[in-house]
């Protein structure tokens, strides 16, 4: 039987079944924002803080790193407490100390965050482009973003130093990541024979 107009507006007034409803919305990847009993516009639940990282302590876990393999750097990187997630020191700064043992060396890579080296003790060096650059206490490098660069310690102490890197609204935004065939493989040291990497942060 045809319904009528008076039955069609009835079924189309009978109340939804939600959970079918939320289903199928979010297989249609929208959503209600405000439904779920939130504000349409969450707060947010993560702010950087004021925090002190004191140098004994940053140190010691820096002594410590000797003696762990951790890949292919020994670097401690900043986290402010009150963004844990980002794993930046602060929402636009990414900052870590790095040590570099007597004899060890850095893949070449390049990122395209432009950084700077601000050096603590020891001896190392750091290779931008062709330049190779020697750090000792109170130098300042600087790298700009997309340059090769590599590290290396050819003296007898271990080498220290603070990374500061600018991140990048790109690196946001989720751009496509750069292939490792993107523009010229170069070697940088004299007689390098390591593989290049290519690092984001
Ligand atoms: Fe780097």
């Amino acid at each position: 039987m045809t319904p009528t107009k008076a039955d069609t507006t009835e079924a189309s007034s009978t109340p939804p079944n939600l959970d079918a409803f939320f289903r199928d919305i979010a297989r249609a990847y929208l959503d209600t924002p405000g439904s779920a009993g939130k504000p349409v516009v969450a707060p947010k639940e993560q702010l950087a803080v004021p925090h002190i990282w004191k140098n004994e302590e940053v140190q010691r876990l820096l002594k410590m790193s000797e003696h762990v393999a951790l890949g292919e750097r020994r670097m401690l990187r900043f986290i402010n407490p009150g963004t844990p997630d980002w794993k930046y020191v602060t929402p636009t700064l990414s900052m870590s100390i790095q040590q570099i043992l007597p004899n060890e060396f850095a893949v070449p890579h390049r990122h395209t965050a432009s950084a700077i080296r601000f050096f603590l003790s020891g001896r190392s060096y750091t290779t931008v482009e062709e330049d190779k650059c020697e750090m000792q206490r109170g130098d300042l490098i600087v790298t700009p973003g997309w340059e090769w660069h590599d590290y290396g310690n050819e003296s007898n102490e271990p080498g220290i130093w603070i990374d500061a890197r600018v991140r990048h609204h790109r690196t946001a935004l989720q751009r496509r990541r750069p292939s490792a065939d993107d523009g010229d493989r170069r070697h940088l040291a004299p007689g390098w024979s390591h593989p290049l990497s290519l690092e984001e942060y």
